[in-house]
């Protein structure tokens, strides 16, 4: 196996979405690269019609997961990618997101001392409650390498105490893929407005898939409640995600969806032709929040929190939560700001179409270079960063390098003094 090939790990329709833009710059730079698909999904509308909207060669690997609970999905996708790594030995391991197949390639590779660079790090929504937040603050914990989509997604990782040095700004990915697949629509979007019976500018383009939303029959059917009182004012279209479908069909909510135009998830320019043309978007989606802001189309976040606030401060999404009046009476405004949202003026704070290039080029610096996760010595080279924190007798914050003396013990660069009489304190 070459010694400096890297290897993308992935499963699900974002992933594929978002990597796309890397591994076509890998692709011309010309860098060796394995890609191995966990499964996780596995739908022809959730994956094989990206690879070929986007014509990527098939996956290396196919590790065929499938559905599970997290705890099984997760173990099974790191009992085979562990193999599949042990045999490649590649020089690193790149995922994209916040997915359980991330989750699982960020432990499986950490564990065998390959370095693991993580897409998108440092995006918080700070609701724990969430998967999604769970998978990649352990990524981002255990990660070499964080390509930070914005300064907000930097500061996070910085506030969690990442060294800066591993810490990358590079856009998002989900904004290249726009700006790429733009001008390419335009030529085919009257068809397809066409068959989705969709009128420019007239209509609601919801997606739904949120645990959060999904699991709880409270809320899923405020939020289907919504949908079917703002069908009273414009045409709603809703492709729907197969496991809002089941859950939906379990909570015998179907027939209440019968004035609204449900469709099977769609292919990538599908999805963008119909997001461009909406009036307003309704979603819980982060990839949609970014794809709507780039676009400049107003959207309602189903959620009580966002991983991108830039979305919200630049006033293009509002965030709903799931309370029927409120998702009404937010998408109705938000229509209503349909031409006005369309012509702000701003530089698009979550990237500038390049982000796949800067984080292709930087990969391919790192494979050359050989980064190899060592056992730090710390007795020479003081990497330790320390964070004390007392809140006794008044807030004290102290930031540290430290090595270690002869004696095994912790020596601080600047105030030993004061850890010591720190450590007292709290003794
Ligand atoms: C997963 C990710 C979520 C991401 C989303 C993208 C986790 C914890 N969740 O959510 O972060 O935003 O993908 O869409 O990793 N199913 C099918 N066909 C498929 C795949 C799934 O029918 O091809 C159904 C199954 O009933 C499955 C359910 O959808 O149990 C949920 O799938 P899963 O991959 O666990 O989570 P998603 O909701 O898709
Ligand atoms: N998307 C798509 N077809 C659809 C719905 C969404 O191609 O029917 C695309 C959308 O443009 C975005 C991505 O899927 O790029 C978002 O995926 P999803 O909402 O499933 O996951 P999230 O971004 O929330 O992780």
């Amino acid at each position: 196996m070459d010694k400096n090939c890297i290897a993308f790990v992935a499963g699900t329709r974002p992933e594929i979405i978002k990597l796309y833009p890397v591994i076509k710059s890998i692709d011309k730079i010309g860098l060796c690269y394995y890609f191995i698909w966990s499964g996780q999904h596995y739908d022809y509308n959730l994956s094989k019609i990206f690879f070929e909207q986007f014509q990527l060669h098939d996956p290396h690997y196919n590790l065929g997961v499938g559905s599970g609970t997290h705890a099984e999905q997760t173990a099974k996708i790191m009992i085979e990618l562990e193999k599949v790594l042990q045999t490649l030995k590649p020089a690193l391991v790149v995922a994209q997101g916040d997915t359980n197949t991330v989750l699982a390639a960020a432990l499986t590779s950490a564990k065998l001392s390959i370095p693991f660079a993580h897409i998108e790090a440092g995006a918080r929504s700070w609701n724990m409650k969430m998967p999604e937040e769970i998978n990649r603050r352990v990524a981002d914990a255990i990660a070499s390498i964080h390509y930070a989509s914005t300064y907000l997604a930097a500061i996070n990782l910085l506030f969690e105490g990442i060294p800066k040095r591993r810490i990358h700004i590079t856009g998002s990915t989900a904004v290249d893929v726009v700006y790429e697949f733009l001008t390419k629509v335009e030529k085919i979007e009257e068809d397809i407005l066409a068959k989705y019976g969709a009128e420019p500018q007239s209509y609601a383009l919801v997606t739904i898939h949120r645990a959060e939303n999904t699991d709880n029959p409270q809320r899923l059917a405020a939020i289907i409640k919504a949908l079917e009182n703002l069908a009273r004012h414009m045409p709603v279209i809703f492709p729907i995600h197969p496991r809002t479908k089941n859950t939906v069909v379990k909570a015998g909510l179907q027939h209440n969806l019968r004035d609204i135009k449900l469709l099977e998830p769609l292919g990538y320019f599908e999805f963008l032709t119909l997001m461009k043309n909406a009036k307003v978007v309704l979603t819980d989606s982060g990839g949609v929040q970014v794809e709507a802001f780039t676009l400049k189309i107003p959207t309602v976040t189903l959620r009580y929190n966002t991983e991108w606030p830039e979305t919200t401060m630049y006033n293009i999404n509002v965030l709903s939560g799931a309370e029927t009046e409120r998702i009404v009476r937010l998408a109705l405004r938000q229509a209503e700001r349909r031409e006005e949202v369309a012509k702000l003026q701003f530089r698009n704070p979550l990237g500038d179409g390049d982000a796949g290039k800067r984080i292709a080029h930087h990969l391919a610096e790192v494979a050359e270079s050989g980064l190899t996760e060592e056992e730090p010595d710390l007795r020479d080279t003081p990497i330790i960063e320390y964070r004390l924190v007392t809140t006794y007798p008044q807030l004290d914050v102290i930031d540290e390098l430290a090595s270690f003396d002869d004696d095994g013990l912790p020596t601080f660069k600047n105030t030993s003094k004061k850890i010591v009489k720190i450590k007292r304190k709290l003794n």
